[in-house]
């Protein structure tokens, strides 16, 4: 029987024989970082992807950013490491339903977090990440924003943007969902001296009681830069245990421990092996129209995003 390092040294060695790049979201466990090229958030995986020379990139995260990458490198081949890995909040608006919203409000700019599907997204202006969506939407020249699909990452960069009008519909992230004010004040009774930081996917009643709030990557660097000593996180529970290894001098504590993505937790170190023997996962494909009309929005976001 294989050891986790043995697995870890013989995908290091497929992956260098068949010229892959492993891109790995934050969400993933560690020992799925610790074989990646890239790990980040969702707006430095789209960057990455980009930028990679390999011929073949494995996605170690969800479908849309399996998407996305196929999007920008339609030369490349594509690979989910696990097929059943989807994203809930990204299929919670079909086409038809947002075709409705647009004839309801057809002077507004159509934001969409990058958490959508390919085919959603061709019918949008400008997507968005966590991490630079404030940015980005300080940036569009007009003022009347419909922000799909999360209400409450929406209600995040509204508040730091008052001076334009948003529309939101509901929608949202069930892992983050699951935090609550009440998980706030037991965090804060059972670690007085730790700061908070929190992902803009969660309630604006948590967020609104939070030190930080910011992306995957903010998190980490804001607990990396930061004098303070302890944290409660409230994200997918696997920051905390990166930041863990991260920071060893510092503590780190989940803000619940039902914060957990459990399609993030699809992949795992041997479905990333047997990907790479072509034994599991999935090849992207996608038809080039769609392609072409979905990527208008993502290089919109690269290009206001800078
Ligand atoms: P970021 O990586 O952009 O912070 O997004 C979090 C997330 O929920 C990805 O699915
Ligand atoms: Fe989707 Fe939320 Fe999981 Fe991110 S954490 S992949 S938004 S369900």
């Amino acid at each position: 029987m294989m050891t986790t390092r043995e697995l870890q040294d013989e995908i290091l060695r497929l992956k260098k024989e068949k010229d892959v790049c492993i891109l790995a979201h934050a969400y993933q466990n560690h020992e799925i970082l610790e074989i990646a090229d890239y790990t980040g958030d969702s707006y430095g995986l789209s960057k990455q992807a980009a930028a990679a020379p390999q011929q073949n990139i494995l996605m170690c995260g969800v479908r849309f950013m399996a998407e996305t990458v196929k999007i920008l490198s339609p030369e490349k081949h594509v690979f989910l490491s696990n097929r059943e890995a989807g994203c809930p909040m990204a299929e919670q608006l079909e086409v038809e339903g947002l075709q409705r919203l647009k004839e309801q409000y057809p002077d507004h700019t159509v934001v969409a977090y990058i958490n959508t599907t390919a085919k959603l997204k061709t019918l949008c202006d400008v997507c968005v990440t966590s991490s630079s969506a404030v940015k980005i939407v300080k940036n569009i020249p007009n003022d009347k924003i419909l922000f799909i699909p999360d209400c409450n990452l929406g209600a995040w960069v509204e508040k730091q943007i008052p001076e334009k009008k948003f529309q939101f519909i509901q929608g949202g992230c069930p892992t983050h969902l699951f935090l609550t004010r009440e998980d706030m004040a037991y965090a804060k009774e059972q670690h007085p001296d730790a700061l908070v930081l929190v992902h803009p996917e969660c309630r604006p009643e948590v967020t609104d009681l939070a030190d930080y709030a910011g992306s995957t990557t903010g998190i980490m660097s804001f607990a990396e830069k930061s004098d303070a000593k302890e944290f409660i996180i409230g994200t997918e529970n696997s920051i905390v245990e990166h930041l863990q290894f991260q920071c060893p001098d510092k503590r780190f504590y989940p803000l619940s421990k039902n914060c957990i993505c459990r399609n993030m937790k699809l992949t795992t170190l041997m479905g990333v092996y047997n990907c790479l023997l072509g034994r599991d996962g999935e090849e992207i494909h996608m038809d080039e129209t769609l392609r072409r009309d979905a990527m208008r929005p993502i290089e919109n976001m690269l290009k206001l995003g800078g």
